[in-house]
């Protein structure tokens, strides 16, 4: 369990804009290693819970081991958090504080097993969790234009087409199995491949294979539906899409009325379901991004429920 290390990124800021106080019920709806799930239980005891959910296996274990001391106030649930509402927990429970760190874990891109990453020559799975398609499936299935889409969408990449056309000339004869493979057909599509393009090629496998924008919206929805009155919602985000999708929801969650100021009263009926707690993005200091590279595209926000 002890190679299951994940240093957790904008820690102490998140667990100040989620306001944990003791007494205080929260979800970590991305338990990772269990960094800040460590430093909500530290602060909502003695009598406060903490709910824990993460769609790997793995993630779940190592919490678990890592987070014992606290078993009487812990629960850990492997769910993906769009799912969230499936879980029995008692509909009186009122949530003070909901907090998603998206992505991956350091162990899950590390390992190469687990087929994340082009650094090394694992079986090109990219699940978070242990079912549904893999990469395998969708690299060798889907149609060429729709893995240009993919490459285009999720990775900006701007010769996505070329290199979807690679990929379906290749598989032609034998599937693609590795990841070690896939990099190397990307590879050839240019005499000089910048690493960061092919991360991006990579990273817009695993969003699609995880369908991490879907999973995102409906997070996100559920969560602030969930919380109590004053209660928090902190998201950090690792991707421009994400942050995207994080700020309109804000936005959209934070707006009074939308009716035509022609109109001499509301018929919308629309009234703010939360307020805006961070006006930018927060993003982390030059310290903390040389001490874990991971923490540089982090970008977080926060909201509280009115
Ligand atoms: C960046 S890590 C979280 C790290 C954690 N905050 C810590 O301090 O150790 C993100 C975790 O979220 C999980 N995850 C990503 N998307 C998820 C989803 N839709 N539902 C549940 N867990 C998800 C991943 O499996 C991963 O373990």
């Amino acid at each position: 369990m002890d190679e299951f290390r994940h240093q957790p990124v904008l820690l102490e800021e998140a667990i100040d804009l989620l306001n944990v106080r003791p007494g205080g019920n929260y979800i970590d709806a991305t338990l990772g290693g269990g960094g800040h799930a460590l430093e909500i239980l530290k602060r909502n005891g003695p009598s406060g819970r903490l709910i824990g959910l993460d769609r790997d296996p793995r993630a779940i274990e190592a919490a678990t081991a890592r987070l014992s001391g606290y078993k009487e106030r812990f629960t850990a649930v492997n769910l993906k958090f769009s799912l969230m509402d499936e879980m029995n927990w008692g509909s009186d429970l009122k949530i003070d504080g909901i907090l998603f760190d998206l992505g991956l874990s350091s162990p899950q891109i590390d390992h190469w097993q687990r087929g994340f990453s082009f650094m090394g020559d694992g079986p090109l799975d990219m699940r978070m969790g242990l079912n549904g398609v893999s990469a395998r499936d969708l690299v060798n299935k889907a149609g060429e234009k729709e893995l240009a889409d993919i490459f285009y969408r999720y990775g900006e990449e701007q010769k996505s087409r070329k290199i979807a056309r690679a990929i379906a000339e290749a598989r032609i004869n034998n599937p693609i199995e590795t990841t070690g493979q896939l990099a190397r057909i990307i590879k050839e599509t240019r005499p000089q491949m910048p690493a960061k393009t092919m991360a991006r090629i990579f990273q817009a496998i695993r969003i699609r294979v995880n369908d991490e924008l879907n999973e995102l919206e409906q997070g996100l929805n559920t969560g602030v539906e969930r919380l109590a009155s004053g209660g928090r919602i902190v998201v950090i985000s690792y991707h421009s899409l994400e942050d995207r999708m994080v700020k309109e929801t804000f936005r959209r969650l934070a707006a009074p009325c939308i009716c035509p100021p022609r109109l001499p009263s509301c018929v919308c009926g629309k009234i703010p379901v939360i307020k805006m707690i961070t006006k930018k993005a927060l993003v982390p200091g030059p310290r903390q991004i040389s001490e874990n590279s991971r923490a540089r595209s982090a970008k977080l926000r926060a909201a509280e429920k009115v």
